[in-house]
């Protein structure tokens, strides 16, 4: 991205005025000049907020694989892309050159087109952190089917509902995955889910943890010997600008999970420029992104941004805690890692562990240090720029969203600099504006406000999958002419964006993005469930953790207490996954509501919170009565 990296304040100030002041100009010299292209486009951008419509890059032909792979075959086939580092640190390490890489991809794309997977086809990957994951995400690209990558710690219901709103017919998974010292059966849960999903016709088993599993005749196969027959050529598939590349789904405030479509050419174009730039990345640099492949973080900064520019990844099958609290610098220390991304709920998790953890060993390796997934906190912050970044790494505190493909918020290191608690400017390209509740531009600095963008980025998502109505309404019609956040922000008096966090029915539990409205749902079908309301209380390590309020149909059955409680988080546990358990349950007689029904969430946050000093004016609720009653069962 050679005329258009960003090296000093000059440069950013430069280069980020051309972004907004040309857009068309400078998107399009940065995507001339950076990547292989089948055929160059006819028009840069067209698009219309109000329909919404975004197409970039129109009438232009790629394939990102031929980006991520074939064009780094000249010069650097033999440089590690992967390193894959398992589970079990007694297991050997392994590293896969570029070359071997790519014939790995072609073999998997092989074994795909053999069960019938056709360009446009949804393909479902469940799979634990393994190099398979990777490989898979890549050879659906190859040959243009759409993967749908399921985090492989969903549950049976949450990945048949996931497989059945994008018509998967075929799933990709393994026997079982490592976690710690535990085994997650995969296969068996790929088995539930599968009863509701006719129309998968193959799954694809690779063998990890080498589980007894059932292998369902004419439907189940294992990998690993389709595999060796394949060839390892594979021609590209060549897709339009516009083809999707692959679908991510990310929760809403309804049940529905949302499933985000990412297109082929603006996403390839904004994860690689923010890859090379927000991390710094230099060519022998090993680069680490702990997250999971089955978040957005990991499809851009683990997958596409690294391996687009060339780059070694390390992907970690495992947990932080195992086989003790200091794995994380223990892999850093191994590997030499240079830039090490992680997420707030792990930096806490970890500050509270001995820091002899973090002493035995050498983190000289460390460049720049980032974070992602919700708001860091200034003790977070410190812990990690001290004792992990020995005050000499900056840290990127990088806000974006699965709807927005990369990073959009973020310092950049030795650029522009850090500031505790504040994701700061805006990338290139990126148009931030805070919106205040009459739905009016706030343009002073030192002020708060909703966050939106006014001016479309080529790796922002293009609709939801099977529902452009919701697409429309979620993001384009709070504000008009903007695409809205859903995020608060804060800007302060030189500009600097500080994110206070969600405004609607989204609470982010360690990282981990939770609609309210499908915890509730679980929570409701418990026979002895009349409603339930969901709200978020901060905690030490999570950020957020779940607190319920439930009315039961009988209000006797609250004597049955904790067992209750057991078997109302073993629901949420089977219907979304146990990353979506409560904290706290509270069985209450009833709920505060405005006169239309609405549940005051507003008013259960307080409470739970502890702040009943400022509830507001609760005379105008349907139930005014039920509040007092809430404050004496939470509080006394
Ligand atoms: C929501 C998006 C983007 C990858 C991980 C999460 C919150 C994310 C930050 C940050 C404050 C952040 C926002 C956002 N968030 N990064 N650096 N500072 N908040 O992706 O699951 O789509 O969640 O995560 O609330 O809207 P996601």
């Amino acid at each position: 991205m050679s005329n258009y990296n960003i090296n000093s304040s000059e440069d950013y100030k430069r280069i980020y005025d051309e972004s907004v002041n040309h857009p068309e100009k400078f998107w399009n010299d940065l995507a001339k000049d950076n990547f292989k292209w089948q055929k160059h486009w006819d028009s840069v951008l067209n698009w219309d907020f109000k329909k919404p419509e975004i197409r970039w890059f129109e009438g232009a032909q790629l394939n990102i694989t031929e980006n991520c792979l074939d064009r780094h075959l000249i010069n650097k086939a033999q440089k590690t892309a992967i390193i894959f580092e398992p589970n079990n640190p007694k297991e050997k390490s392994e590293h896969i050159t570029y070359e071997s890489l790519f014939h790995r991809v072609n073999k998997m794309a092989n074994v795909l087109k053999s069960k019938g997977v056709k360009k446009g086809d949804r393909v479902c990957i469940y799979l634990p952190m393994i190099p398979e994951l990777a490989i898979s995400v890549l050879a659906c690209a190859r040959i243009g089917a759409v993967h749908s990558v399921v985090f492989a710690g969903f549950s049976a219901i949450a990945l048949s509902t996931r497989i059945n709103d994008c018509n998967c017919k075929i799933v990709l998974t393994s026997d079982g995955s490592f976690r710690g010292n535990k085994i997650l059966d995969l296969k068996k849960i790929v088995d539930t889910a599968l009863k509701d999903c006719p129309q998968v016709s193959s799954v694809l088993v690779v063998e990890r943890t080498k589980t007894k599993i059932h292998l369902e005749k004419g439907r189940d196969y294992l990998i690993e010997s389709l595999l060796n027959e394949a060839s390892q050529d594979c021609p590209i598939e060549v897709m339009d600008s516009e083809d999707p590349l692959f679908v991510l789904y990310t929760s809403g405030s309804t049940g529905k999970p949302k499933g985000m479509v990412h297109s082929s050419a603006g996403y390839m174009v904004g994860s690689a420029y923010t890859f090379k730039n927000i991390f710094q990345y230099k060519d022998e640099d090993i680069y680490w992104c702990t997250a999971d492949i089955g978040w957005i973080t990991g499809h851009s900064y683990i997958v596409y941004g690294p391996l687009l520019n060339g780059a070694t990844t390390l992907m970690f099958e495992g947990v932080p805690s195992y086989p003790d609290y200091g794995r994380f610098w223990e892999i850093v220390e191994k590997h030499k890692v240079n830039q090490f991304y992680t997420a707030p709920t792990a930096i806490r998790t970890l500050a509270k562990e001995s820091i002899d953890l973090v002493n035995k060993h050498d983190l000289s390796s460390l460049k720049v240090l980032g974070s992602v997934g919700e708001p860091i906190n200034e003790e977070a912050w410190k812990w990690y720029n001290i004792n992990i970044g020995k005050n000499k790494c900056p840290i990127v505190d990088t806000w974006w969203q699965t709807e927005t493909g990369s990073i959009m918020i973020s310092s950049i290191p030795n650029v522009i600099e850090s500031k505790p608690t504040y994701a700061t400017l805006p990338f290139i390209g990126i148009q931030p504006v805070l919106m205040d509740e009459n739905g009016n531009e706030i343009l002073e600095n030192d002020a708060e406000g909703r966050l939106c963008i006014k001016y479309p980025w080529p790796s922002m998502a293009r609709t939801i999958w099977g529902d452009h109505k919701r697409y429309k309404e979620t993001y384009f019609s709070s504000f008009d002419n903007k695409y809205f956040t859903g995020d608060g922000s804060y800007r302060d008096n030189k500009g600097l964006f500080r994110i206070t966090g969600r405004v609607d029915d989204v609470i982010i539990v360690s990282g981990h993005n939770l609609g309210t409205a499908p915890i509730e749902d679980a929570i409701n079908e418990h026979n002895l469930v009349a409603e339930s309301a969901i709200i978020g209380v901060p905690h030490d390590i999570k950020g957020n953790s779940l607190f319920g309020y439930i009315t039961l149909k009988e209000a006797s059955s609250a004597s049955l207490g904790e067992s209750l409680k057991k078997e109302i988080n073993q629901l949420i546990s089977k219907q979304i996954g146990p990353i979506a358990k409560l904290d706290h349950i509270e069985f209450v007689s009833g709920l505060p509501k405005t006169r239309s029904g609405k549940i005051m969430r507003r008013i259960l946050r307080k409470i739970a919170n502890n702040e009943i000093d400022n509830l507001g004016d609760t005379s105008t609720l349907l139930n005014p009565e039920i509040v007092d009653e809430i404050i004496s069962k939470v509080l006394h």
